[in-house]
């Protein structure tokens, strides 16, 4: 007997997949029935009509008992779904407003929040921006309307910006200062990590809708930019939901991402870039360091090495080693090794590649480490081809 995926199939687990990732429900199958319940409800009342938020005010209001009867019960089925109640009961609504990000099509215009800036503030926020893989795909007016809402955030030393095990409430951007990253795990707290005068957190409790996983603390004074979590929500996972219909298909065809699951791809869409880069632009540096690494989505990188001379300088002559195209990956070595770069990347023409931060790929999948080191030794034998030397990579 022959079997064939019925069309749509795939589409409505990664829906209902996405979902548990988000609300981590108790009950597996309890949520699965209020979660298909809700979709076919929101399917037959869209083919009706497709209800913007003003007509269903303007039909409750126009006496529809029934309509204000089934509102309720909608409500009182969000409620249900939602995990359960932490020491605040915000979580609960928080969790009804995450529940599908494609819903909440018509919130735009009505929810706008706007932080009035100075040009001064305005340009310091843009470049703390500027680096911000989650901002990466956002269209420029859904950018602009980030930066709008953004509010400044000034700490003090020894500050809590977040306490592990709250409730989400911003994402934050740094600007600059310190930060420590203190986990708490069987009684104990300890430091795993620290924010160097850039980057951003706080995205996870607010993306999949899960307690604060760190406690995050200024070790002087600094500066921060707040985006709330309405906002975070109607921008950041809305879009979130688009980037993975963009890439989804491309992250399951790349070899490195083959081998995870279902659950863990979708995730890796939720935190990774896009960059363009034109003809001949270095992408990577040898000898910098890391934090992210790369996918050529589309076009091709050149893989340049500096040999070292015989007194174990490196010349500045750079040799091609290899050349990456649609579907694989680099700039993973040097995250694998704790090492500098090991090689100069360039675009060969106009090159489009996802750029994923190896921090968020691990707190989401644990260690990358090992699947990203299967290939090091195909490294060392292309280096032994080019410089006819044996090298090891790994030490
Ligand atoms: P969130 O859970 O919302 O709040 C704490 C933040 O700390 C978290 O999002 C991440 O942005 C950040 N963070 C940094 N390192 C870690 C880590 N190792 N585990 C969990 N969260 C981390
Ligand atoms: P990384 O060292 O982080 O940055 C440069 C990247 O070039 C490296 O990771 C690998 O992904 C990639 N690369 C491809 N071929 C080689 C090679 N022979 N030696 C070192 N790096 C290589």
């Amino acid at each position: 007997m022959s079997a064939s995926v019925p069309a749509g199939l795939t589409e409505l687990l990664k829906g209902y997949t996405l979902e548990v990732l988000r609300r981590r429900p108790a009950d597996l199958l309890e949520f699965a029935v209020l979660y298909f319940t809700r979709l076919r409800e929101q399917r037959s009342s869209s083919r009706r009509s497709p209800v913007t938020r003003g007509e269903a005010f303007d039909r409750s209001s126009s006496g529809g008992e029934d309509e204000e009867e089934q509102r309720r019960e909608e409500e009182e089925e969000e409620e249900e779904v939602a995990p359960p109640p932490s020491k605040c009961n915000r979580r609960v609504s928080v969790c009804a407003e995450a529940y599908n990000p494609d819903e909440d099509e018509d919130e735009g215009s009505d929810q706008r929040v706007v932080h009035p800036k100075t040009d001064a503030q305005r340009q310091r926020l843009q470049e703390a921006c500027r680096d911000i893989l989650l901002f990466k795909t956002l269209e420029q007016d859904q950018f602009a309307e980030v930066l709008d809402s953004m509010f400044e955030v000034l700490v003090k030393p020894g500050e809590c910006i977040i306490n592990q095990g709250d409730d989400g409430d911003n994402f934050y951007v740094i600007e600059r200062g310190v930060f420590e990253i203190v986990i708490q795990k069987d009684g104990v707290s300890r430091c795993v990590g620290c924010y160097d005068h850039k980057g951003s957190f706080g995205e996870l409790a607010l993306m999949y809708n899960t307690p604060r996983a760190a406690t995050i603390r200024a070790s002087q004074e600094g500066a921060l930019w707040a985006l709330d979590r309405a906002t975070f929500h109607r921008l950041i996972v809305k879009n979130n939901a688009k980037k993975r219909k963009m890439y989804e298909t491309f992250i399951e065809s790349a070899p490195l991402l083959k081998s995870l699951q279902l659950s863990e791809r979708m995730k890796i869409v939720d935190v990774v870039g896009m960059k363009t880069f034109s003809d001949g632009e270095l992408i990577i540096r040898q000898g910098d360091s890391a934090d992210c690494f790369y996918i050529v989505e589309s076009g091709e990188v050149k893989i340049m090495i500096r040999s070292k001379t015989q007194a174990g300088q490196r010349s500045q002559r750079e040799v091609e080693v290899a050349r990456c195209s649609r579907g694989q990956y680099f700039g993973e070595l040097a995250l694998v090794t704790n090492k500098p770069r090991a090689a100069s990347v360039y675009a060969a023409g106009e090159t489009k590649c996802l750029v994923i931060d190896v921090q968020a790929f691990e707190r989401l999948l644990g260690s990358c480490k090992e699947i990203l080191k299967r290939n090091i030794h195909q490294y060392e034998q292309q280096l032994l081809a080019v410089f006819g030397s044996s090298v090891d990579l790994k030490h």
